[in-house]
């Protein structure tokens, strides 16, 4: 039994004494226990090494004290695992060398055996659940189909992702056979970490926003729309498809249980959108986190009071950056946890 439940509770729909907080990215560089790890080791090595997976994921808990642990790993070990080389360059961010962009490209991704070639993974959440102790639940997580894809066609990071659109336009029948192998790979990989112990999963669409609602519904949605179809009678599913505001309602038609929201959204809108029963996750402005701490406070409890009570994830409205002194995150999780309505 978990001691601290909040995040499933809020996500069921049932009520809480309070509302539960975690920060999407929370595992990461503004740590300096996190920065001691990865001067020694290599990104991938640290996600597919258990202990160090573990070791990495619990940190925030113990330091920062959110009501949720998200697992370390990274949205891209899905394209690895099909085949595909994916490289962290330090400043560059990600670069896959051979991206997709023919049928002949095609030939060269398949849809794994997730136990073979993800099942690191597995190993880490197993461990993780037992050093966590039933303390907070872990959240497992994916990319969405549409996300990974742009990675997959761009090889690199980007503003605009021209280049993967360009591919969705020019070459439908291609584009959805890449998004369908990468959904039935994401459906396979969410079932293994459900089954390892992960106690909710969460898609990151981070590019959900770069599509308009029709290529929206067409490219990505309808794709994370299987996932969750094949998810959620299991453990509760977060859909974060970042600027997608605009289909709020259809993605909690989808039968999410959470939705995840940005700061260029009133929560008062985005309730109204979607709907009284879906659970929204947000929506603070990471970059907030780097003003003074009563600035910090304040925007806080506005934003609190905003989502009103129940049916609310505190949580930032995209990643946290990696300047965030650790007393300004710390601020941010202290202050939901003190607030009462
Ligand atoms: O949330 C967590 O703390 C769990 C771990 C996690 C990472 N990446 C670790 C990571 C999660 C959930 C992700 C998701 C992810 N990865 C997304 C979706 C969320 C989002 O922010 O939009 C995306 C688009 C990626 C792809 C990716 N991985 C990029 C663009 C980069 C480089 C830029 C950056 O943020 O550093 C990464 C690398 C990465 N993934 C790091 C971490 C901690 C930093 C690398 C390092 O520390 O060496």
């Amino acid at each position: 039994m978990l001691k601290n439940d909040l995040l499933l509770r809020t996500l069921r729909g049932e009520k809480t004494e309070r509302t539960p907080v975690w920060m999407m990215r929370q595992a990461g560089r503004y740590l300096p226990e996190y920065r001691v790890l990865r001067e020694k080791y290599g990104f991938f090595e640290r996600c597919q090494t258990p202990e160090l997976a573990c070791e990495i994921t619990i940190q925030p808990v113990d330091i920062v004290g959110v009501d949720a642990a998200i697992l370390f790993s990274d949205i891209l070990v899905v394209p690895q695992a099909m085949g595909l080389e994916v490289q962290l360059i330090e400043s560059k961010g990600p670069v896959l060398p051979q991206p997709i962009q023919t049928a002949g490209d095609l030939n060269r991704v398949r849809v794994p055996d997730v136990n073979e070639t993800l099942g690191y993974v597995f190993d880490a959440i197993r461990l993780i659940k037992q050093e966590l102790n039933d303390r907070v639940p872990l959240i497992g997580f994916a990319g969405a189909p549409w996300t990974l894809l742009c990675y997959m066609v761009q090889g690199k990071g980007s503003k605009t992702f021209d280049e993967a659109k360009t591919f969705c336009y020019t070459q439908p029948e291609l584009a959805h056979q890449l998004l369908q192998m990468i959904t039935d790979t994401t459906i396979a990989y969410l079932k293994g970490q459900v089954a390892a112990g992960a106690d909710t999963v969460q898609l990151f669409d981070s590019w959900g926003g770069l599509l308009s609602p029709q290529d929206f519904e067409n490219i990505s949605l309808r794709y994370i729309r299987q996932i969750v179809a094949a998810l959620k009678d299991e453990v509760p599913t977060i859909i974060f498809a970042k600027g997608a505001w605009h289909s709020l309602d259809a993605m909690a038609a989808t039968g999410a249980h959470g939705l995840g929201i940005d700061w260029c959204i009133h929560p008062q809108m985005a309730r109204q959108f979607a709907g009284a029963g879906t659970s929204l996750q947000g929506n603070f402005d990471p970059a907030k986190l780097l003003s003074p701490i009563p600035v910090i406070e304040k925007e806080v409890k506005e934003m609190l009071q905003a989502f009103g009570p129940g049916r609310h994830i505190a949580n930032l409205g995209h990643g946290i950056l990696p300047n965030v002194p650790v007393d300004h995150a710390k601020a941010f999780v202290d202050t939901v946890k003190n607030f009462v309505y």
